[in-house]
């Protein structure tokens, strides 16, 4: 037999060999993917010129996709996380084998923010209104102390983190930050809107000016779904 044609027969004989296990393996370890990566709610270059389409397209296709990579592979070892709510996943950290627990915290947190984020982003933005504004008059001084006192908390951050603006199931709204991919669902709270001040969220186009970025950021926040996520978080129904 000449050597091409061997070398050919075998790559054949693995390839069939890999068809005919496949099924098998797939089954044993399904779901095979439990946590997944949803498209963009609107184009890449929709939130430009406060965001960047290739700070978008990266942020969420590379950096996204790696946290739910990360996740489902924890998830093949330890099956019970594919049955978890991710925010209940997130409240019952100590409650998880500790070989996944610091994955579910990074990855599981950084599926949780990013989910959050775009969903909480459009293009447009407007203002926020009713019960949602007499709520940031209330608990937080009015929307201009709000954004800026949300703004220096997010310069306040060292290095990578998020800042988040809470909600109590009472409607009560308070600023907090948290580092690396930590979120306040991990303390049983529930997030309003919250601003990545990783660098990956604004270098290309802001370099080191994270301030310059976190005002900017304003532009682009989509007060119809901030108002969803207030009127879901008093009826006990908002999750991430
Ligand atoms: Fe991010």
């Amino acid at each position: 037999m000449p050597q091409i044609t061997r070398r050919a027969a075998l790559t054949g004989v693995v390839a069939f060999a890999a068809v005919a296990t496949a099924p098998r393996f797939v089954s044993a370890q399904a779901p095979a993917e439990p946590f997944k990566l949803d498209p963009l709610p609107y184009p890449n270059n929709a939130l430009e010129p406060h965001i960047d389409a290739k700070t978008m397209e990266i942020h969420h296709d590379r950096h996204h996709a790696a946290y739910v990579n990360n996740l489902n592979t924890a998830a093949k070892d330890h099956s019970q996380l594919a049955n978890m709510p991710l925010h209940d996943m997130l409240a019952k950290l100590s409650e998880l084998p500790e070989a996944v627990r610091t994955t579910v915290r990074n990855s599981g947190g950084g599926h949780a923010n990013h989910t959050m984020f775009w969903q909480l982003m459009g293009p447009g933005g407007g203002k926020p209104a009713g019960d949602l504004a007499q709520a940031i008059d209330r608990d937080l001084g009015g929307l201009e102390k709000f954004q800026n006192d949300f703004n220096a908390a997010g310069g306040r951050v060292f290095g990578s983190g998020w800042v988040f603006a809470t909600v109590a199931r009472d409607g009560k709204l308070a600023i907090e930050t948290k580092p690396n991919q930590d979120t306040p669902l991990m303390d049983g709270k529930r997030v309003l809107l919250g601003n990545d001040v990783w660098e990956h969220a604004y270098y290309l186009l802001y370099q080191n000016r994270r301030p310059d970025y976190l005002k900017a950021w304003w532009n682009v926040v989509n007060w119809n779904k901030v108002a969803e996520r207030y009127a879901a978080a008093k009826a006990g129904t908002l999750t991430i």
